[in-house]
């Protein structure tokens, strides 16, 4: 039987270090114009999501794992269906929640026990988010279609997301 294609499918498309510079500062300006004054987490999950994956072509799958019960559940997402339940320690979500560090995956096929949520996916970043107390509350993971999307560059500007919107 042909099946639909999906609507979120597309070919990611990896951009310069300094587009990349670029495109983040000016959707970290969005972002602070948007979320002034907003407190209510699951609408800045929203927001971050529908705001970075309009302004950046490589990100293919972006979304939040929420700490539940001792475990990573889907929260907040856009692109294809994304697995439902993640350990700790386990994939590139699971790592970053029981590290708390930002793991750059450049080949996901490289990364031992990655998880397959979309096969179309190649390479990723997850960035740990705190509350105001420090402690863990999610994960922030986006995929791209390419090889090698992400970098320090990603990181500097995730973290600095994550750390405005929810820990200060
Ligand atoms: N690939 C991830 C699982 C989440 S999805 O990519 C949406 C991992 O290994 O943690």
């Amino acid at each position: 039987m042909q099946t639909q294609p999906s609507r979120f499918e597309f070919e990611s498309t990896n951009l310069s270090a300094k587009e990349k510079e670029a495109v983040y500062a000016n959707a970290l300006k969005s972002l602070d114009a948007i979320l002034q004054g907003e407190t209510h987490d699951i609408l800045k999950m929203s927001t971050i999501n529908c705001i970075l994956r309009e302004a950046l072509p490589y990100y293919f799958w972006t979304g939040f794992y929420l700490v539940h019960n001792g475990e990573l559940i889907v929260g907040p997402y856009q692109g294809t269906m994304g697995c439902l339940h993640i350990a700790f320690g386990k994939g590139v979500c699971g790592t970053a929640a029981a590290t708390k560090k930002t793991q750059i995956v450049p080949d996901v096929h490289k990364f031992p026990g990655h998880i397959v949520c979309d096969s179309k996916s190649r390479s990723e970043i997850v960035v740990p988010v705190f509350n105001t107390k420090k402690q863990l509350i999610a994960v922030f993971d986006v995929d791209s279609t390419k090889l090698a999307s992400f970098d320090e560059i990603d990181k500097k500007y995730l973290e600095k997301i994550m750390q405005k919107f929810f820990a200060s």
